[in-house]
């Protein structure tokens, strides 16, 4: 009997299959490791906005306390432990200032002729930032005399 025709037929076809479908897998991982524009990519590295904390949020001492180790840690050696140093009038002085004004200088930065404060937006989570500025807020309104 030559049952067998059919089969071999088939053969050449399903092995064709095979190799199409190892071309195609090693097209798509050849393209997976060029470089070029990662749309998911790009929306995970910009940073992730924490919601606007309340006033209660912002006067909390365990938030002050975070934000000031923070502080002490990565803006003291431009503007003192208790920001009364640097390029500008001392924190303590400040009153009424806005915590979304505060935010936003410490994201963003700001630049005046050659002082530069940088951006951190970048480097500390949000979060983090309004922690700092509820430390700057503990500041206010208290000058040394
Ligand atoms: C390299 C020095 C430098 C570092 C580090 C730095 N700053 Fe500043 N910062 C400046 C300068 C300079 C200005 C003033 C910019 C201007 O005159 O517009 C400023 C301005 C500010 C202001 C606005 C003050 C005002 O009176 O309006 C705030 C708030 C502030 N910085 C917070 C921070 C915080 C919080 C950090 C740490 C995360 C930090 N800075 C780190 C240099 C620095």
């Amino acid at each position: 009997m030559f049952v067998s025709e059919p089969v071999t037929e088939m053969l050449p076809a399903a092995a064709c299959t095979r190799a199409i479908r190892s071309i195609v897998l090693a097209c798509a991982g050849i393209l997976a490791l060029l470089p070029g524009p990662r749309p998911a990519l790009a929306a995970e590295a910009e940073p992730v906005v924490a919601p606007v904390p309340t006033l209660a949020q912002l006067a909390d001492p365990a938030w002050i306390a975070t934000g000031r180790s923070k502080f002490v840690q990565t803006c003291a050696y431009c503007h003192g432990q208790e920001g009364d140093s640097g390029k500008v009038r001392p924190f303590r002085e400040r009153k009424a200032w806005d915590p979304q004004v505060i935010h936003d200088t410490i994201a963003d930065g700001r630049q005046r002729g050659a002082n530069v404060m940088p951006s951190w937006k970048a480097s500390i989570p949000d979060e983090l930032i309004w922690k700092i500025v509820a430390y700057i807020r503990s500041l206010e309104g208290k000058p040394r005399n």
